[in-house]
């Protein structure tokens, strides 16, 4: 289909390739291998002279239809499926990196992101600096002393910081640099990063793409070239590749990709301004809240705030933070996010426990910071859960 018809309706019908059976849904190949008619047909296939799959670590049907419905949503040329978020992050890195170069990063990022940031890379000989994501002096002094690719996330997992990537971008671009895009949290239906001038854009499938809490994915978009000569060969030989099982579940999960997002951004977005009216809460992280540092450039580079929220409570500390989280009954308390459930978590002591009592502060996640991730529940028992939550918080206080 037609990539330059409108997203959700690329979601529905894009990628498709129908069997001869001809299939309504996509139909899932679960293989491993495939076989030939002829061996010269095996040998023609190894040279790349004809389409023929050849093994589903290099390739696979119904991860080739995930990649292309991906690939539409997303505003990019093409598209690699890897097994997680984690293993697409890992692989648009090490796939064009060597030993010598640098890596400028925002300083705010998921847990592992920085980990393979600032511990893995530099095991290979390659520099890492991390820059606050809001500080141009910062970036440009570090682009200053040279920069071979730039990564950033935002909004930024768990502060909510939003970076202008047209700025980030033009700096890095004027200094050779390939620029990734970690866009987890806004996803291919809140924000585009290509429009504003990022060559790689990163995701966890895991998150809102299957967002129905069934299984871990992740993909790379960017240019045919760099999909074709750069990442495909370190894919294809070290091996994090989609399984089509998974393939096949994330392919459903992008058809309902846009609806489940702007719906859960309306609730997030009642959560949020429930909570800035709260006399239990200090400060609420939401992009969209005009109280927001950089609200302005989050309703330019976002069509919705997300998913997600967080926030402090009042004299905070984490024993409140916990009383919160244990009091919630329609949030679930885990790490994951993006989920048809809300779901709850403390990233001090869970997906940034492993950063300093310092590191967290540098990168702004307080003892006391909680993240909610809203889901699809309706909306009034979400506001209702969060208040009795407060409540609850409230209680405990009084009684110690
Ligand atoms: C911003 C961000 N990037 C990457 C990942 C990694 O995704 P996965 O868990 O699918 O490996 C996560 C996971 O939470 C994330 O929040």
């Amino acid at each position: 289909m037609d990539k330059k018809k409108k997203q959700q309706t690329f979601a529905v019908h894009g990628g498709q390739q129908r069997s001869a059976f001809m299939e309504t849904s996509e139909a899932l190949y679960l293989t491993s291998g495939y076989v030939y008619d002829k061996a010269a047909e095996a040998a023609a296939a190894f040279r790349g002279d004809n389409e023929h799959y050849i093994y589903s670590r290099f390739s696979n049907p119904t991860v080739t239809m995930f990649e292309e419905k991906m690939a539409g949503i997303g505003g990019s040329e093409a598209c690699w499926a890897t097994a997680t978020g984690m293993a697409a992050v890992f692989a648009s890195l090490m796939c064009q990196l060597r030993a010598g170069q640098r890596v400028v990063a925002s300083r705010t990022l998921f847990g592992s992101c920085d980990y393979i940031i600032r511990m893995l890379l530099p095991r290979f000989g390659i520099e890492s600096v991390l820059v606050d994501g809001d500080d141009r002096d910062g970036w440009q002094q570090a682009f200053a002393q040279g920069v071979d690719v730039v990564f950033l996330e935002t909004p930024s997992n768990p502060t909510l910081g939003i970076i202008d990537m047209d700025w980030v971008c033009g700096e890095a671009h004027k200094h050779g640099a390939c620029v990734i895009v970690d866009n987890v949290f806004a996803t291919p239906v809140l924000q585009n990063p290509f429009q504003w001038g990022a060559d790689i854009v990163v995701y966890s499938a895991t998150k809102h793409i299957d967002g129905q809490g069934r299984c871990l994915g992740g993909a790379v978009l960017g240019t045919k070239a760099f999909c074709q000569d750069v990442l495909k060969p370190f894919i294809r030989n070290t091996g994090p590749s989609l399984s089509p099982f998974n393939a096949w579940v994330l392919l459903k999960g992008l058809e309902t990709l846009r609806l489940r997002v702007m719906k859960q951004s309306e609730s997030a977005l009642a959560v949020a301004r429930y909570l800035e009216e709260s006399p239990m809460v200090a400060r609420v992280f939401y992009p969209y809240l005009e109280s927001h540092p950089q609200h302005g450039l989050a309703v330019k580079q976002m069509s919705a705030g997300g998913t997600m929220i967080s926030f402090e409570l009042v004299d905070g500390t984490q024993e409140k933070a916990f009383a919160f989280l244990d009091s919630l009954t329609c949030f679930r308390i885990s790490n994951n996010l993006g989920d048809s459930r809300s779901l709850a978590v403390h990233p001090a002591t869970t997906t940034h426990h492993r950063l300093t009592v310092e590191e967290r502060a540098a990168a702004g996640i307080s003892e006391h910071l909680v993240r909610l991730s809203v889901g699809l529940e309706d909306e009034q028992d979400i506001l209702a859960d969060v208040a009795q939550a407060l409540a609850g918080v409230a209680s405990t206080a009084r009684m110690v």
